[in-house]
């Protein structure tokens, strides 16, 4: 994920608006860890990290990579299968300020709202959910067959998935992943990075503006979902 220029200035503004998010001190959860890069950056700049992969390789790199840290107490990792972590954080205490998910973890998950509640659980008052996710209507993708099949699916259903070396890789609309879960709203969204011509922004921290221009050059999206008061105020009236 650091090949592409794009790709490395996308990490970097993602990173920074988690650190914008999280104060030092407080705790992320970083779902779909992947090699530990951004857990263990956000470590290094003070914040507590909890993290979460289904990949046992990814899971043994991220555990080198991010050993020191790990053996201050700073990272912890889990890594097991999907159905298991579900299971195991079905009645988790909240403990944490921000869920992460960099990169598209949440492209790889056929039903969103049952990891919405967990998040739901996981999460302190005030706590939110930044993801970044493909964005399906990405320029780039116009070239392939598959995008002008699934295109119809995209408008009439809001998603369509392919087949991928993981898992089936789900492009979801904007519309679709506001309505991903009732106890959250979509806050923000923001380009990732453009792909190609000058960013918006001009500063390379900060995405800029979503206009359709700018939708159409980035291969992400970064999302930000806010817990309403109805997930929390839910349970305790349950
Ligand atoms: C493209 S990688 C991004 C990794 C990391 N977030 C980063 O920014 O480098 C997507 C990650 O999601 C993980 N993943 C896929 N399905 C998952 C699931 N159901 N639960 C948790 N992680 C999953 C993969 O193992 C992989 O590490």
């Amino acid at each position: 994920m650091s090949a592409r220029a794009s790709d490395r200035r996308a990490r970097e503004r993602f990173r920074a608006r988690v650190l914008e998010i999280v104060p030092p001190g407080q705790a992320v959860f970083d779902f779909g860890c992947g090699p530990g890069l951004d857990a263990r950056h956000y470590a290094e700049q003070g914040r507590l990290v909890h993290a979460y992969d289904v990949d046992p390789q990814m899971c043994a790199y991220f555990r080198a990579h991010c050993a020191t840290l790990i053996a201050r107490g700073r990272i912890a990792l889990r890594c097991a299968p999907y159905a298991q972590f579900l299971q195991e954080n079905a009645d988790a205490a909240p403990r944490f300020d921000l869920v992460t998910a960099n990169f598209g973890p949440l492209n790889l998950v056929d039903d969103l709202a049952p990891l919405f509640e967990i998040f739901d659980r996981l999460l302190r008052p005030g706590g939110a959910v930044l993801a970044s996710v493909l964005n399906p209507h990405c320029l780039a993708d116009l070239r392939y067959l598959w995008w002008w099949r699934n295109l119809p699916r995209l408008v009439r259903r809001g998603r369509y998935a392919l087949p991928g070396a993981q898992a089936r890789i789900w492009r979801r609309t904007v519309g679709e992943l506001a309505r991903v879960a009732p106890a959250f709203h979509l806050s923000e969204v923001t380009p990732g990075a453009a792909l190609f011509g000058p960013d918006p922004s001009g500063d390379p921290r900060r995405p800029g503006a979503l206009t359709t221009l700018a939708l159409v050059r980035c291969r992400y999206l970064f999302l930000l979902w806010r817990r309403g008061a109805s997930g929390a105020a839910r349970r305790a009236a349950a």
